[in-house]
């Protein structure tokens, strides 16, 4: 079983590598901004809201995510462990999720941070702005999105630090060898030798 969270800047890599970690573990990859998105998409209430700020790049306010977060933990996938991409990303939040966890008589196995210095996060998230159009990858947009990250995020790491959780992962790199070391991080480097990943760097 294992219970994991996923943190790092916008355009480091988040995504990509929960869902190689999911497919690896067996385990759902759990994207607070992919089920934003998803309800955006289809315009549900919960996407009407969510909208006005991910366009903004500022954070869905802590009520609303937290809500969205308890009801995807309760359901039956996520009983046997989880990759949370995206989540907790205020202190609020880690109480919350602390609070959840405890509910289930549960807690995390481990925290990975995916460091990658910002020009070369900028330059990922605009490339894809170009092949994706993801409303929120407008260097404005990313930009302040780093910045909220860097004021409100990256301090969570001394939390988790200070549990003992805490595993810095290089983010620069191919992305078959970036996910061999967060895997080897995750399994204290005993099962994964190597991640074959078609993937681009
Ligand atoms: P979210 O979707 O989580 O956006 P983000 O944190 O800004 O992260 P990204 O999805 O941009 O990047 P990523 O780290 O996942 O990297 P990816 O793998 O995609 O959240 C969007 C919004 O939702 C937030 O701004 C906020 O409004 C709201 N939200 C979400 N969670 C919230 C929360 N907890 N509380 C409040 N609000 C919340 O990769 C990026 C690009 O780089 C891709 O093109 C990829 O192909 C490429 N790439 C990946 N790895 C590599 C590599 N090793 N080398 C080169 N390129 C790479």
């Amino acid at each position: 079983m294992k219970r994991l969270l996923l943190m790092g800047a916008p355009g480091s890599g988040k995504g990509t590598q929960a869902a190689i970690m999911a497919a690896h573990l067996g385990i759902p990859a759990i994207s607070t901004g992919d089920i934003f998105r998803a309800n955006v998409a289809a315009a549900t209430p919960l996407g009407v809201e969510a909208k006005k700020y991910m366009l903004r790049g500022e954070y869905v306010p802590d009520s609303v995510t937290n809500a969205m977060v308890r009801s995807r933990l309760s359901r039956p996938d996520a009983a046997t462990g989880f990759i949370l991409d995206g989540y907790p990303r205020t202190v609020s939040q880690v109480d919350f999720l602390d609070d959840v966890l405890a509910g289930q008589g549960a807690k995390l196995d481990a925290v990975i941070m995916l460091v990658v210095d910002v020009e070369e996060v900028v330059r990922r998230l605009l490339r894809r702005a170009e092949a994706e159009g993801r409303s929120d990858d407008t260097e404005e947009v990313i930009r302040h999105r780093l910045e909220l990250f860097a004021r409100e995020t990256e301090p969570l790491a001394q939390i988790y630090d200070g549990r003992g959780l805490l595993t810095r992962v290089d983010g620069v790199g191919p992305v078959s060898t970036v996910a061999t070391r967060v895997l080897a991080a995750v399994n204290d480097g005993a099962e994964f030798s190597s991640v074959e990943e078609p993937g681009q760097a």
